[in-house]
């Protein structure tokens, strides 16, 4: 157990890798804040939960309903140990097709709704608290028609790095795990998936679960001297030339 006696918000924990994330804090004896803009999905999430947890209705890309998330969740359980920067969201449109308001659509939610949830935690959270940025293997190598999402990835990762360095003095820990194919409905509904554009063998596609086990490490106290790092979680699928 972990985290008994810890507060973790997991955002984005509607679906996919957010649920597993969830599930997984709360196994191991987190007192669990689910956080996403979708109501419905979220309640039908926590009957999947056992153990101890809330609903928060947010907009991850507004700082300041991000804000009355974090103060909600302190109102509510008194502390905040954890924080997973999981909600995310992709676009498919070629460059010339894209808008200044489609790329503002995804930087709010993929880059701008950590940045709100660090600034949050940093305010509030003890020594000893962590805090896990979701990215993707797109921060490194991308593809075609996704140019918002990659930047967002990447520009991720740079923010881990500079939350870490702040965050030493402060005692909290930031880091960054990268998915690779993960068998959610985000993967399903890529049209480029669909379309066979980008081909998947079976051995390629990773499960919530696993994604959720090494956020779990990274959120750890196992993980104490880990700083700033960005972790792979892609079966190796980036390694092939
Ligand atoms: N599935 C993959 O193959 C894969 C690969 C690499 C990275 N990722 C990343 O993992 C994370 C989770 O992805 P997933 O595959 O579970 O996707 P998903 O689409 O299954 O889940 C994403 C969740 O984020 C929520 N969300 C979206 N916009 C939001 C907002 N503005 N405010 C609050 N919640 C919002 C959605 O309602 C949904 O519940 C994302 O950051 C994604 O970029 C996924």
């Amino acid at each position: 157990m972990r985290f008994a006696g810890q507060v973790a918000i997991v955002t984005g924990a509607a679906g996919g890798i957010g649920l597993a994330t969830a599930q997984r804090f709360a196994a191991e004896g987190a007192t669990v804040a689910l956080v996403d803009h979708d109501s419905d999905a979220l309640a039908a999430t926590a009957a999947q939960i056992q153990g101890d947890t809330m609903q928060v209705v947010c907009d991850v890309g507004d700082e300041g309903q991000v804000a009355a998330a974090v103060e909600q969740v302190l109102r509510r359980f008194g502390r905040l140990d954890v924080v997973v920067n999981n909600a995310g969201l992709m676009m498919f449109r070629p460059i010339e097709a894209l808008s200044g308001a489609d790329w503002n659509q995804v930087l709010r939610v993929d880059l701008l709704g950590a940045f709100y949830f660090i600034k949050q935690g940093f305010l509030h959270m003890p020594p000893g608290s962590a805090i896990v940025n979701v990215a993707s293997v797109h921060a490194l190598k991308t593809e075609p028609n996704v140019a918002p999402y990659a930047a967002a990835k990447a520009a991720l990762l740079s923010l881990t790095r500079s939350a870490a360095i702040e965050g030493i003095p402060k005692g909290i820990r930031v880091n960054a795990i990268l998915p690779g194919a993960v068998d959610t409905p985000m993967l399903w509904n890529n049209p480029q998936v669909k379309s066979g554009t980008e081909h998947l063998d079976a051995a390629e596609v990773g499960k919530p679960a696993e994604v959720a086990a090494a956020i779990a490490f990274l959120a750890s106290s196992e993980a104490s001297f880990i700083q700033g790092a960005s972790l792979l979680v892609d079966g190796g699928r980036l390694c092939q030339l």
